[in-house]
């Protein structure tokens, strides 16, 4: 949307990141089987190339690690051409989320997700 264009016509930044965090933080929780999730840290990012009002994004997610109490994804934005169903990849980056109890401390993720992924 036009309200999300910074001053040099394209995507602000902070709007992307917003996105994949949310993104991401659903697709973890979906992982761990909790919606008790932190954004712990998010690595390196890198904005590839510019997206413009009107384009589409698509945010992928894998998991790139799995610790006692974090979980680590890799995370991929897209613009999406809806005519060609083409997709390049416009943002990457990796974030870090960590299980925590009620009290803000962090817990284990469950055994089940580290079996699965870290083989
Ligand atoms: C996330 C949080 C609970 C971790 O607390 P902590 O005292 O550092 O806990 P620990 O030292 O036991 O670390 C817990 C896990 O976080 C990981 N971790 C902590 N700091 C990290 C960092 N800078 N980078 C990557 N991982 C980190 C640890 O490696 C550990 O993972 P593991 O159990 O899989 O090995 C705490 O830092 C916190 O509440 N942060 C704020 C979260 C938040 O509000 N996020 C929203 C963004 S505004």
């Amino acid at each position: 949307m036009v309200r999300d264009i910074g001053i040099h016509g394209n995507l602000f930044g902070g709007t992307m990141l917003s996105w994949i965090d949310e993104a991401a933080g659903s697709y973890a929780a979906q992982i761990c089987h909790s919606p008790n999730l932190v954004t712990v840290k998010i690595e390196e990012v890198v904005f590839e190339k510019a997206v413009k009002a009107g384009q589409q994004i698509r945010i992928y997610g894998e998991v790139a690690a799995v610790g006692n109490t974090s979980i680590t994804l890799s995370i991929e934005a897209r613009k999406y051409n809806v005519y060609s169903t083409d997709e390049s990849v416009v943002c990457r980056t990796r974030i870090v989320f960590v299980r925590i109890d009620e009290g803000g401390d962090p817990v284990p993720v469950p055994q089940l997700v580290k079996d699965r992924y870290n083989k």
